[in-house]
């Protein structure tokens, strides 16, 4: 009997289909899952990652709050065509302090994976209050009052713990100044030995240019500043074990 004929019969006979359907289910997926309990980890450490800091985690829930992930994707593919416009393709590493990740689906507007310090933080004010004033053809809504708004900052230990809970981690030291951080890392006049020693590559000063009010705008440009600028792709060789 052929190999043809002996698949007939499993064809023909639901029970034998459904049987052998299972098995090539379980095969599949056994060489698919078991090779992961053997990684010390799926995603590859890149120099350069750390946490968010308090701030530009709270411009980061502002950023989700606001839903601009509707009109934005954060990850750059790696076709030629992106990385021209946008730079060095998407790392796994990149992402892995974001919880929920925002790689988003469509575009609208462009990529923001690489935005930060392509504008000065006075550009991306003027352009989240009156976008069209910048790019008169653009269709991005106005988002003028995030500047109006004073940013609560009493729960930024709480928003650190959360994320230490899945897996991000921040440090006692980082939880207990939660709060401080965030007004310092916005203050041009604070003293910010220490915050930069917990965050380094952080940006600091006045975000919103406002510098008697901290406001959601400047959590927000804060963390628009920061996107793409941890990892120095001149220094980064894709082969190299960065561990
Ligand atoms: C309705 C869709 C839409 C939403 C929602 C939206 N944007 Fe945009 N955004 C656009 C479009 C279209 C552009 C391109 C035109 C322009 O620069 O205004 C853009 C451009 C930008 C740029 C400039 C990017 C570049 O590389 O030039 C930034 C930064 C930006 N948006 C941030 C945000 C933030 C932050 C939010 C949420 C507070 C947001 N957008 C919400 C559509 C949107």
């Amino acid at each position: 009997m052929s190999f043809l004929d002996n698949h007939k019969k499993l064809e023909r006979n639901v029970t034998l289909l459904l049987v052998f359907s299972f098995l090539a289910v379980v095969i599949g997926g056994l060489i698919e899952i078991v090779p992961l309990f053997y990684l010390d980890s799926t995603i590859e450490k890149v120099k350069g990652m750390r946490p968010y800091t308090p701030l530009e985690l709270k411009g980061r829930n502002i950023y989700i709050r606001e839903g601009c992930y509707l009109c934005h994707s954060q990850m750059v593919r790696p076709f030629r065509d992106e990385v021209e416009r946008y730079g060095h393709y998407s790392l796994a590493a990149e992402s892995m302090y974001d919880h929920p990740f925002q790689w988003g689906s469509k575009r609208t507007g462009p990529d923001l994976a690489r935005v930060g310090e392509r504008y000065s933080n006075e550009w991306h004010v003027q352009h989240l209050i009156a976008p069209r004033s910048l790019v008169p053809e653009s269709i991005m809504p106005g988002y003028g009052f995030l500047a109006k708004a004073d940013l609560v900052t009493t729960d930024a230990e709480a928003h650190l713990l959360a994320n230490r809970r899945v897996g991000v981690p921040y440090s006692d030291a980082m939880l207990a100044n939660a709060e401080a951080d965030i007004k310092a890392q916005a203050d041009p006049d604070a003293d910010t030995d220490d915050l930069e020693k917990r965050y380094p590559k952080l940006q600091l000063g006045d975000f919103d240019g406002d510098p008697n009010r901290l406001t959601e705008m400047d959590a927000l440009v804060a963390y628009l500043q920061m996107l793409g600028t941890l990892v120095d792709f001149s220094a980064y060789d894709p082969k190299a074990n960065q561990r």
